[in-house]
């Protein structure tokens, strides 16, 4: 069975599908992650993450640099936002995604494009999203609990470049698949969105 997530950043996304497989006991990969090491490498090479080539040579990063903490920064969030939009990047990461989510016993995937592209087949696809000050807010909060000093305004502004970028793209751009069940998460706390979305994957498998 795979489970496709997708949906902006700070929807809630990665919590739910972190929750969903553990419910499920199913592997689980963050592909945000992959564009954000893409980015940071991109940076620690000196290139410049708009530029197609620069942001490909990212896409030979070391495992290892999955790891580091640096890959949550609002900076390396940036950064992936701007590398993403290039198709040659986005190729290059397709078989690992792919791989992933083939693998016998199935998986779970979050991301943008995860049930556009990566697995359309997916058995189930959920589409995560929430307000611009919901996200912000809940921004906001986290990043005070990490001690990092940033005005709600800012978050806010930057989460909507990044929708505008991850929206507006021409290759595999954010949006929900035709067949997505959509959760808005903007009213729900966590333990209750995380219920909203375990009992959408259940009534989707007994469909
Ligand atoms: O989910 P995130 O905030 O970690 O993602 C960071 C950026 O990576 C996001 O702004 C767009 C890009 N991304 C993508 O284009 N496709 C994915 N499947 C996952 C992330």
């Amino acid at each position: 069975m795979i489970i496709a997530v997708d949906g902006p950043t700070a929807s809630g996304k990665g919590t739910i599908s972190k929750a969903l497989a553990h419910h499920f006991g199913l592997p689980h990969l963050d592909t945000g992650l992959l564009y954000r090491a893409v980015g940071r490498q991109v940076a620690l090479n000196g290139g410049n993450p708009d530029n197609p080539r620069d942001a490909l040579k990212g896409t030979e990063f070391a495992d290892l640099l999955l790891e580091d903490d640096i890959l949550r920064s609002e900076g390396s969030g940036s950064l992936a936002s701007r590398v993403s939009i290039h198709p040659e990047v986005r190729q290059a990461l397709f078989e690992r995604q792919r791989n992933f989510a083939t693998q016998d016993g199935g998986a779970v995937l979050d991301g943008r494009d995860i049930g556009t592209v990566i697995a359309p087949e997916a058995e189930v696809k959920l589409f995560i999203t929430a307000s611009v000050d919901a996200r912000a807010q809940r921004r906001h909060a986290e990043m005070i609990e990490r001690g990092v000093e940033s005005g709600l305004q800012e978050i806010a502004d930057d989460l909507r470049r990044r929708d505008q970028r991850d929206i507006g793209r021409k290759d595999a751009p954010l949006i929900a698949a035709p067949d997505a069940l959509v959760l808005d998460t903007s009213t729900l706390g966590k333990d209750a969105a995380i219920a909203a979305a375990i009992a959408a994957v259940e009534q989707a498998m007994s469909n």
